[in-house]
């Protein structure tokens, strides 16, 4: 592509439901604004997650309305777009964006058709170069500390063990399901809380990093090590699922609380908790399913409502970073400006350097085709 001469990056007022986060925060804007870097920002974008307007004019920014942003060639957001926000992007434009673009095929298509090139947060490589730009990470992060304290505010009970003149409290005992970031950081948060924590997962790696924060290694029979590409698990057989949910069951049956995180990349979430299993737990326990978005990890679970069934109740944790919207957009905020360094170069110009494999591996929209080989199958091929 071509170097154009001024980057101005825009950052939108997010507009999906309940959606608080933002992508640049007043800090962020100020460390790119002092590179040269010039940055709109939409009126009321930071509102929702505590950043005013005057506080991004304060850092440098100019602070537009939708309609006066066509200048701008990088456009930065959190939420994936809908049709109607890809329909304001000018062609040419470069967005950086969570797109789940497997569950966004149609919006995908219009990213593709109105010119635009789309580098999905979400896809960014897991390589230790690209670390600073892992927004995948720092949400999941942010899920996985505060599914913790929501299990602790929907449970009557203590999470550490307590002995007491009046008598002993024992420990909340927990399953974390998905050993990845947010299972990780779940297994640090209740482990500081005091709790006693079981996790399972399908990969080797998994078992180390685990029992390093203090959780056990919940062993299935047969376990087959599914490590997959890019370090992330590929699916299990039929047959491993079920004897991973027999020897669950039993785990569940004396936990206070499910923490459920686990996924394969594109695909639905496993099913882990079945509906006999959650009849088996005992009342008044929680699952807090942070794969809600992906189908969950538990039968029940549905997005943006709690499920109670014999006394369990299903939360799903799918708008959790959301929740913690300063927090989480501070973070978010500077994996968008470190991917904006990679993209920007000295004298300010915007280059997409598709050899470069952080680029090439987040791209998935880029002069009218979807360049991403597995969306464009998914699209029915004509691309890629
Ligand atoms: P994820 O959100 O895709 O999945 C969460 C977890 O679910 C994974 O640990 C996966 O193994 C597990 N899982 C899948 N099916 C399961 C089943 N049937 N039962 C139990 N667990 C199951 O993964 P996330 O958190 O995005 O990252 C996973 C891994 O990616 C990390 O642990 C690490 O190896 C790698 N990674 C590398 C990074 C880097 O090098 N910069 C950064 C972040 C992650």
């Amino acid at each position: 592509m071509a170097p154009s001469t001024e980057t101005a990056l825009f950052v939108v007022r997010e507009r999906a439901a309940g959606e608080r986060r933002v992508a640049a925060t007043p800090d962020s804007v100020r460390r790119q604004v002092a590179t040269g870097r010039r940055v709109l920002v939409e009126h009321e974008a930071g509102a929702a997650a505590g950043f005013p307007d005057e506080a991004y004019a304060d850092a440098g920014a100019d602070l537009v309305d939708a309609t006066d942003a066509g200048g701008a060639t990088l456009v930065a957001r959190v939420a994936p777009p809908s049709l109607e926000d890809v329909n304001r992007l000018s062609p040419g434009t470069v967005l950086l964006t969570f797109l789940a673009p497997h569950r966004n095929l149609e919006v995908v298509r219009a990213l593709a058709d109105g010119g635009i090139s789309t580098l999905a947060m979400d896809l960014v490589p897991r390589i230790t170069r690209a670390q600073a730009i892992d927004a995948l990470s720092s949400q999941a992060n942010v899920s996985g500390y505060r599914a913790v304290i929501e299990a602790a505010h929907a449970l009557d009970k203590y999470f550490p063990l307590f002995m007491t003149a009046a008598g002993t409290i024992r420990p909340a005992r927990i399953v974390v399901l998905g050993a990845g970031v947010a299972g990780l950081q779940a297994v640090a948060t209740a482990k500081r809380l005091g709790a006693v924590i079981h996790v399972s997962d399908i990969r080797e790696a998994a078992r180390e990093e685990v029992a390093s924060l203090g959780g056990t290694f919940i062993e299935v029979p047969d376990i087959e090590d599914a490590t997959g590409e890019g370090g992330y698990a590929k699916e299990v057989g039929a047959g491993f699922l079920e004897r991973q949910r027999a020897v669950l069951t039993e785990f569940l049956g004396q936990a206070n609380a499910a923490i459920t995180t686990a996924q394969i990349p594109g695909r639905p979430a496993p099913e882990l908790i079945t509906r006999e299993m959650v009849e088996a737990m005992q009342p008044g326990s929680v699952v807090i399913d942070l794969a809600a978005a992906d189908g969950g990890n538990c039968a029940l679970t549905e997005v943006g409502r709690i499920v109670e069934h014999h006394g369990v109740r299903i939360i799903p944790g799918n708008d959790f970073p959301s929740a913690m919207a300063g927090e989480s957009s501070a973070l978010y905020a500077r994996n968008v400006a470190a991917f904006c360094d990679l993209l920007i170069d000295d004298e300010q110009r915007l280059q997409l350097d598709l050899d470069d494999e952080v680029v090439a591996g987040s791209l998935v929209t880029h002069e009218g085709t979807v360049t991403a080989p597995k969306i464009a199958e998914l699209l029915g091929g004509k691309d890629a």
